[in-house]
């Protein structure tokens, strides 16, 4: 399959085009490099260094045998997206190119206001360039198990049968997304739900937990193909600036009371997960909804995990309890479905001590590049 990967150069972006390529699809990367500048801009560079995405490509081709074609480029500009579409005639697009951080979209007016163009824009463009220029082209897009808030019900995979006053409806699962950046994550799967049943597009939404992992099996065979590892307030997720602090000897900084349940995954499941949606497609006119997960944690929970694996390493690591800079309920109900991935084929990886250990060593080794002052918190909720 022609494979166009919008984000390509992202976290989860680059492993998926490795990972697709290596499956013999042919695989395109587009990305406006938002996130190298944003970092640089922000001082939250990721610890390991990677090269630019022309350079990741060669080397890919180099050890792989497997070319990417590389564009770079903004998917909010049309012109470039259109000469991509046009020039590569994708029959499945990968939707990673958002800004994906929650923090940053609460950070001021000027975040705010482009977190929202970006991930709306992009994906209105995206729409188009399909419905014009590739018809019949699939849609995968990385959606956030974080549109669905915490809820006091079940969660269920994408929709909701309401039985009311004697007559029956199913309607997409009420959003209460928690931050800006998660209600631009709700708004574009109702873009591409409304686009779906109006021009027929064929759109998956994978609403995905947080992911954690660096190394797949494609990046294994040279450190340079890694992905990014962030840490800090911005960009770095809950267990990546766990893992960090516990290598620098800080204590682990839980927000509020800890008892934050999201569902997780492991970065090899994710390009697992993506694979398989685009293996078996979304019907035309179908909005499919999977909730992408593995495993459910606490924060408390995720502290616990990574202070056991870090004492097994000869580590000792505290856990602070600091004034949650969010706001969320620290304590909930939270019971999401999912089984729509692991009926299509998915074996999870799960976060074992192993695992947590081999993230630990990994940190260790780039241990004198860690800057603390980029974990604590500096962005709030609350005006
Ligand atoms: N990483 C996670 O844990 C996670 C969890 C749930 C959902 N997601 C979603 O997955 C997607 C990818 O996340 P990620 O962690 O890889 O983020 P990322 O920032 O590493 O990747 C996104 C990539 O898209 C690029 N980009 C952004 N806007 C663009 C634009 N207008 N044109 C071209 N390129 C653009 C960025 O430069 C970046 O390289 C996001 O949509 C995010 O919301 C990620």
């Amino acid at each position: 399959m022609r494979v166009l990967i919008l984000g390509g150069d992202g976290y989860l972006g680059w492993p998926t085009a490795m990972h697709l390529s290596r499956r013999g699809h042919e695989v395109a990367v587009a990305d406006n490099y938002f996130r190298r500048q944003a970092c640089a801009a922000l001082n939250c560079e990721p610890l390991i260094p990677v090269p630019d995405l022309h350079e990741r490509a060669r080397l890919w081709e180099a050890v792989s045998g497997h070319r990417l074609q590389v564009h770079i480029g903004d998917a909010c500009d049309y012109d470039f997206l259109s000469r991509v579409f046009q020039g590569f005639q994708p029959e499945g697009t990968v939707h990673y190119a958002e800004q994906p951080s929650a923090p940053y979209s609460m950070m001021n007016r000027e975040a705010a206001v482009f977190t929202l163009t970006n991930n709306l824009v992009s994906t209105a463009n995206l729409v188009h360039a399909v419905a014009e220029l590739a018809p019949g082209c699939q849609i995968v897009k990385l959606g956030t198990m974080g549109v669905y808030g915490t809820p006091n019900i079940d969660i269920e995979e994408g929709y909701l049968e309401v039985e009311h006053k004697g007559r029956r409806h199913r309607f997409l699962y009420p959003k209460e997304p928690g931050s800006l950046y998660h209600v631009t994550k709700a708004q574009d799967g109702d873009l591409l739900y409304f686009y779906s049943r109006i021009w027929g597009l064929r759109v998956t939404d994978l609403h995905q937990g947080p992911v954690y992992g660096v190394e797949t099996e494609e990046s294994g065979t040279d450190p340079r193909l890694a992905t990014i590892f962030n840490y800090d307030h911005i960009f770095g997720t809950v267990l990546n600036r766990f893992l960090v602090q516990a290598v620098a000897g800080v204590p682990l900084t839980v927000y509020g009371k800890g008892g934050q349940t999201r569902g997780y995954l492991n970065l090899k499941d994710t390009l697992a997960c993506v694979e398989l949606a685009l293996r078996n497609p979304a019907q035309p006119g179908q909005y499919r909804v999977f909730n992408q997960f593995t495993e459910t944690f606490a924060v408390n929970d995720l502290a616990v995990r990574v202070q056991a694996a870090a004492r097994e390493l000869g580590l000792a690591v505290e856990v602070r309890h600091l004034p949650n800079p969010r706001r969320e309920a620290e304590e909930h109900y939270y019971h999401p479905v999912h089984t729509g991935l692991r009926e299509l084929g998915l074996q999870p990886h799960y976060l074992t001590p192993e695992v947590l250990k081999g993230m630990l060593e990994l940190v260790s080794r780039h241990r004198a590049a860690i800057v603390t002052d980029r974990i604590l918190p500096e962005v709030a909720w609350k005006k």
